[in-house]
């Protein structure tokens, strides 16, 4: 089975994957950008303010390939839970955003793109805040952490969760961690 948390920066994702490797010590504890060489090109464009964004695009997407085919598919193969922390959705959500006015339907494109190869998670945790409150606990303040992209970021999650309400669960992420990570854990029990 494969799970995925996404959400904004600043809601919270990772402190709850934390969390979740103490309740689930078996499962393989993945992310995205990743650890590899590929994922050190994103970051190195995610402090480039003059990075294209179709460019910005693909390197995140290759990321995204080399990270099913060396870390998601061969788990998922031999049974075991993934828990990736972001995934294709963030993808959806944040280069459907800096491709507005580059591309036309810039959340279709990138998922067209996606889905001849990708494999969907099962679940998603999204841990839902305002763009404001995210905005305000993120202090690295890289390009996509402005209140205005932020907003934009998040209305393509909505959508996505709209889409697909079956595969998405929203969490309140406004409430102290200890609440967020309690009720991520209970739909966790309840769907594993
Ligand atoms: P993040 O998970 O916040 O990394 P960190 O471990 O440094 O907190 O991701 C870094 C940034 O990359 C974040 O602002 C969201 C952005 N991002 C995209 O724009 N597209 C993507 O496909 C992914 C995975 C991340």
């Amino acid at each position: 089975m494969l799970v995925t948390l996404e959400g904004l920066d600043g809601s919270g994702k990772t402190t709850v994957w934390e969390a979740l490797q103490d309740t689930y010590p078996d499962a393989v504890f993945t992310r995205e950008p990743t650890e590899t060489w590929y994922g050190e090109a994103v970051r190195r464009s995610l402090t480039d303010d003059d990075a294209d964004p179709v460019a910005e695009l693909f390197l995140y997407t290759a990321d995204h390939a080399a990270h099913l085919a060396q870390t998601v598919r061969p788990a998922l193969a031999e049974g075991r839970l993934v828990i990736s922390d972001r995934y294709s959705d963030s993808r959806y959500a944040y280069q459907g955003a800096t491709l507005e006015g580059v591309v036309p339907r810039p959340m279709e494109y990138v998922r067209g793109i996606h889905q001849p190869f990708t494999r969907a998670p099962d679940l998603t945790l999204y841990l839902d805040v305002d763009a404001e409150t995210a905005a305000a606990r993120s202090d690295r303040g890289n390009k996509f952490e402005r209140v205005e992209h932020l907003r934009q970021v998040r209305d393509n999650y909505e959508r996505l969760v709209d889409g697909e309400p079956e595969r998405f669960h929203r969490v309140d992420a406004t409430r102290s961690p200890e609440a967020v990570i309690d009720e991520v854990e209970q739909v966790l029990q309840r769907r594993l």
